[in-house]
C-alpha cells in the first residue's frame, strides 16, 4: 500500500505545493457574479490559507453595482465561508486576505473605467509592492470580452512594470469562425503567450494524474494502443438540469458546452504522445497535435456517429421534474441538446480503428465523470473457451468525480476446486490514500496563471481545431432536420438512439 503521511493540518502542508504567487494584483471584471461567489474568491482564500499569498497580494473587484471596498470585503466573507467546501474558514487568515481586497464599481464599456482602473493599479502597486504584476481575469459575459481587452489596451495597462496576464472563461466562441474573431480581438492586446483561456477540467486531479499515471510508470505505455485497447468511454454525467442557466444554455446546448471542451481536452490528455518536457508549450503541442488527428466527421457521417437528446418532465421519486423546455428563460419550443453523445476516431498509428465514445448530458441519474478504457478481449482458449462464460476484458477506469481515483479490473480465479475465474479491482481513492484534500480545479488554476505555468490552459490553435470537429457533428445534425431530437425523461441514462449508437458497434454503455 501507498505511503504517504502528511503532518499536522492537511491544508498547511508545505509538501503540498512547492510554488507560492509572486506579489500580483488579481483584476475581476464581474465581480458581483456567481462565479467570483463560488470559485475564484473561495480558490483565492484557500491559496491566502495555505500561505501561498506574498503579503502584497491585492485583488480589484469591478463590477456596475456601487459599492465600497468595505461592503465588498463584507459580502466576499459570506460567499467564502459559504462556498468553501471542505477547507476550514479562518478568521485570522480572512482579515489579512481581506485588507487586500478593493472594489470598483465601472462598465466594462466605458472607457472612464479603464482610466480610475489604471489610477487604482497605480495606487496599490506603491502601497502594497506588487512589482506591477496585474492579472486581468474576465468573469463577464462573453459577448463582452472583446470591448473589456481592448479597454485595458487602451488604458495603457496591458503592460507595465512586471508581468501583465488575461484569464478568460469559457465559452470561447460559438463556432469555429466567432472563435477566431474573439481571438483576433484579444491579440489586439495580449500575446498569445499572456492569454490564458480556462478548462476547469484540466485542473481536476484526476485529470491532472493522466499524465503521471502514463508516464511516470513503465506498466501501462506499452499497452496504450490500438494494439491491446479495445476502445474508450469518457463520461461527464450530471444530475442537475440547466439552474437559472437557461438562457445561456440554450444558446450552447451539451455539444458546445462540454464536449467542445472538457470532454475533448480530457480526451487529448488519454491520447496524446508523451510531450518532450513539461515546458507548457511542449504539452500544449502534444494535446493540440492530437486534436488535429481526430477525424472530423462529414455531415453524411453524423447520424451513424452522433447523437442529441433533451430532457423531458419526468417524476423521480415522489418528486416531478421540469422538462428542459418548461425551465425559466428557456424558449418552449428549444431544439437545444441537453444530452450529446459521439463516436470518433483518432487517426494516427497509435490510436486508428480505435473509438473514442464521449456522453455527456444533464438530468441524468446521477453526477458521475469517467474515464474507462476497455482492453482487448483475451483468446478464446483456457479460462476463455467456454463461450457460455465469456471472460470480462480487463477495464481500467479514471474516475474525474465524484470520490477521485483510479481501478483496474482483473480476472481472478474463485478459491474451490473448479477452474472459475470472477473480476476483482485493484482501486485507489485519492482521500484514501494521500488523506489530504484534492485542491479545487480553480485554485490550482489560479496558481498556475500567477506563476505563469500556462500548461493546463487552452491554447488557441487547440480552441479553433475542437471547434472543427463541433461544427461538423452540429452541420450534421441540422441536416437530419429541426424535427429529429430525441427526447429522454428527466432523471434517465438519455436517449435510447444514444444505446443504439454504441451498439452498433457490439458494445454497451457502462453503468456508472
Ligand atoms: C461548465 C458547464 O463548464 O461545467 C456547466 O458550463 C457544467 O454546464 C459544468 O455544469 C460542470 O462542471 P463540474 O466541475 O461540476 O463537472
Amino acid at each position: 500500500m501507498l505511503e504517504f503521511m502528511p503532518s499536522g493540518n492537511p491544508f498547511q502542508d508545505p509538501l503540498r505545493f512547492e510554488r507560492r504567487v509572486p506579489e500580483c494584483t488579481v483584476v475581476i471584471f464581474g465581480a458581483n457574479g456567481d462565479l467570483t461567489k463560488r470559485k475564484l474568491l473561495p480558490a483565492l482564500y484557500r491559496l491566502a490559507y495555505e500561505q501561498r499569498l506574498s503579503p502584497g497580494f491585492a485583488v480589484v473587484g469591478i463590477s456596475r453595482t456601487p459599492m465600497t471596498d468595505d461592503r465588498f470585503r463584507e459580502n466576499m466573507r459570506e460567499s467564502v465561508a459559504r462556498f468553501l467546501e471542505d477547507a476550514p474558514f479562518d478568521e485570522e487568515v480572512w482579515t489579512g486576505f481581506a485588507t487586500g481586497l478593493f472594489y470598483m464599481a465601472g462598465d466594462v464599456n466605458d472607457p472612464v473605467c479603464y482610466q480610475r482602473l489604471a489610477t487604482r493599479l497605480r495606487a496599490i502597486e506603491e502601497t502594497r509592492r506588487t512589482g506591477g504584476n496585474v492579472l486581468f481575469y474576465l468573469s463577464t459575459q462573453p459577448s463582452q470580452y472583446a470591448a473589456a481587452a481592448r479597454g485595458i489596451g487602451a488604458a495603457g495597462i496591458a503592460n507595465g512594470n512586471g508581468w501583465r496576464r488575461l484569464v478568460v472563461e469559457k465559452p470561447f466562441g460559438h463556432d469555429l469562425e466567432s472563435a477566431r474573431v474573439l481571438s483576433d480581438a484579444l491579440h489586439e492586446v495580449f500575446n498569445e503567450r499572456d492569454v490564458y483561456r480556462i478548462d476547469h477540467y484540466l485542473g481536476k486531479e484526476t485529470v491532472q494524474n493522466i499524465l503521471a499515471f502514463r508516464f511516470g510508470n513503465g506498466i501501462f505505455e506499452p499497452l496504450w494502443n490500438r494494439r491491446y485497447i479495445n476502445h474508450v468511454q469518457i463520461t461527464a454525467a450530471e444530475s442537475i438540469g440547466v439552474e437559472g442557466r437557461g438562457s445561456y444554455y440554450q444558446e450552447a446546448g451539451s455539444l458546445r458546452d462540454m464536449i467542445q471542451n472538457h470532454l475533448l481536452q480530457v480526451m487529448a490528455t488519454i491520447a496524446m504522445e508523451p510531450s518532450a518536457t513539461f515546458d507548457p508549450d511542449a504539452v500544449r503541442d502534444e494535446r493540440a497535435k492530437l486534436l488535429r488527428s481526430i477525424h472530423v466527421m462529414k455531415p453524411d457521417e453524423v447520424a451513424a456517429n452522433a447523437v442529441a437528446g433533451q430532457y423531458g418532465a419526468s417524476r423521480v421519486g415522489a418528486a416531478s421534474v421540469l422538462g428542459f423546455r418548461e425551465e425559466p428563460g428557456v424558449d418552449p419550443q428549444s431544439r437545444t441538446d441537453t444530452y450529446a453523445a459521439a463516436t470518433f476516431f483518432v487517426e494516427n498509428w497509435r490510436w486508428a480503428g480505435v473509438p473514442f465514445y464521449l456522453r455527456t448530458g444533464k438530468a441524468l441519474p446521477k453526477r458521475a465523470s469517467e474515464i474507462a478504457v476497455q482492453f482487448k478481449e483475451i483468446p478464446r482458449i483456457l479460462f476463455n473457451a467456454d463461450p457460455v462464460t465469456p471472460q470480462m476484458p480487463n477495464l481500467l477506469t479514471l474516475r474525474i468525480q465524484p470520490e477521485e481515483g483510479l481501478s483496474l479490473s482483473l480476472m481472478s480465479r474463485v478459491p474451490g476446486t473448479r477452474a472459475e475465474t470472477h473480476p476483482v479491482d485493484m482501486s485507489f481513492k485519492y482521500g484514501e490514500v494521500f488523506g489530504t484534500p484534492s485542491p479545487e480545479a480553480y485554485e490550482r488554476l489560479l496558481l498556475d496563471v500567477m506563476t505563469g505555468d500556462a500548461s493546463r490552459f487552452m491554447r488557441r490553435d487547440a480552441v479553433e481545431v475542437s471547434w472543427a470537429w463541433v461544427t461538423g457533428i452540429l452541420e450534421g445534425w441540422k441536416t437530419q432536420g429541426v424535427r429529429w431530437l430525441p427526447e429522454y425523461p428527466a432523471g434517465s441514462w438519455g436517449p435510447v438512439e444514444a444505446d443504439r449508437l454504441i451498439q452498433s458497434d457490439g458494445r454497451t454503455w457502462r453503468i456508472l
